[in-house]
């Protein structure tokens, strides 16, 4: 843990001023934010329970910044989140905390029933109770954002229309239940008790730090060590990737200039077909290891039993950002995977420290079951 790590008997915290509570800030997502944002100059309090998918080390950049707090706990305890919110007195909640992988939802879904809706309740009754003391500029400033997925409107036909905000919920995968319970929570808690928050909707990211047990990690790692690449079905299976600095960006748009008790749909008009990204994965690879014996890594490739449920397509209309906060993607899917690949390649000791021990255990339980189909 780092030496600022909080502890309880912490007589005098760091700048409150304007600071953030992100939860799971350790994780894929919250730790670009949480590096984003630190970069910018706003004070962050980082509260994460350390799962297999939080990672310190997405941190080390940052670790000693005076503008970076860790808090080692879960936001299913009550009693600190109302603690951490009356010492820190944040401008904001930013809650990322999640189960997030599809496939474990699928072999345990407890975990995800506990963490996403057990503990996005936690911590909207302690964000309730922590608003109603604010007066003045802390109140009206005041906001809770809730970070959700597209998954929780279920799967679209390669014809339908990319969901919008007015789709309605239709979750297939536990993860997906669990994620539209979370958004239900959330928006009860506005209408009912007034308080300010706001949702945000987004595809699937991509980037640095994201843990290989996702589709694109997933595909890089195992090439690089000339492991099977396993595609699930028929790898015709769509979904629309976002850059992850651009889900930062527009996550940070929508706290600063969001409409109180709105959502907002985040994506970049990517959709591509799995098997397509794979491939693009494996020819990134051959021109960027021009050396690799696995070279052409696409012959790694293995089809495999399907996931059971499996959503066939997702596709998220971004316009309401784009019109009514301006927010635009940075990256297109070229510019973005390039950058993940050569992340991924620049960074072969993150990559080591993450694939042992527990990990090894979850790839061999997920893939042993699915067999080659080809
Ligand atoms: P992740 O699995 O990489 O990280 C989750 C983080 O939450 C980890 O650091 C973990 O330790 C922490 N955490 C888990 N349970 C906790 C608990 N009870 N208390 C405190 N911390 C806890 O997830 P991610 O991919 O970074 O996703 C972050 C959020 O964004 C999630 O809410 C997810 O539903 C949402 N989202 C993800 C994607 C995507 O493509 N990855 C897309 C849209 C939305
Ligand atoms: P994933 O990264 O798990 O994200 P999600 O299920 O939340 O969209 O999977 C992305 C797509 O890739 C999904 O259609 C399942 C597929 N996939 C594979 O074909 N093989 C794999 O090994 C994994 C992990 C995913």
């Amino acid at each position: 843990m780092s030496p600022r790590s909080f502890a309880l008997s912490l007589q005098s915290p760091p700048s409150k001023a304007h600071s953030l509570l992100v939860t799971g800030g350790a994780g894929f997502i919250g730790s670009n934010f949480v590096i984003q944002r630190v970069a910018g100059g706003t004070p962050v309090l980082n509260l994460d329970k350390l799962t297999y998918a939080g990672n310190p080390e997405n941190l080390a950049s940052i670790a000693d910044s005076p503008l970076y707090t860790f808090v080692h706990g879960d936001i299913c305890d009550a009693h600190l989140v109302a603690r951490l919110l009356a010492e820190y007195q944040p401008s904001a909640i930013v809650n990322f905390a999640a189960e997030s992988h599809v496939d474990r939802s699928i072999t345990g879904p407890e975990a995800f029933l506990r963490t996403n809706i057990d503990g996005t309740f936690t911590l909207l009754q302690a964000a309730r109770a922590y608003y109603e003391t604010l007066t003045g500029e802390a109140r009206d400033t005041f906001r809770f954002l809730h970070v959700s997925t597209d998954e929780v409107f279920g799967t679209l036909s390669p014809t339908d229309p990319a969901f919008h905000e007015d789709t309605p919920y239709a979750p297939n995968s536990p993860y997906a239940a669990s994620k539209a319970s979370s958004d239900h929570l959330v928006r009860a808690w506005h209408h009912t008790y007034g308080l300010p928050t706001l949702i945000t909707n987004c595809s699937n990211n991509y980037g640095p730090f994201q843990f290989p047990e996702k589709l694109i990690p997933l595909m890089i790692s195992n090439a690089l060590a000339g492991k099977p690449l396993p595609v699930y079905g028929d790898g015709q299976q769509v979904r629309d990737w976002l850059f992850v600095e651009d889900h930062c960006s527009a996550i940070h748009t929508v706290l600063a200039s969001g409409k109180v008790g709105e959502t907002y749909n985040i994506g970049g008009n990517n959709q591509r077909a799995n098997l397509h990204v794979v491939h693009t994965l494996c020819a990134l690879l051959d021109e960027l290891r021009p050396d690799s014996p696995y070279i052409p890594h696409s012959k790694l490739l293995l089809y495999v039993k399907d996931r059971p449920g499996h959503d066939r397509r997702y596709a998220i209309d971004a316009r309401k950002i784009q019109r009514e906060l301006h927010w635009l993607p940075a990256e297109s899917f070229e510019t973005g995977l390039r950058k993940t690949v050569q992340w991924y390649l620049d960074n072969p000791a993150w990559i080591e420290s993450v694939t042992s021990g527990a990990y090894q255990h979850w790839i061999d339980q997920n893939y042993a079951q699915r067999g080659a189909t080809s």
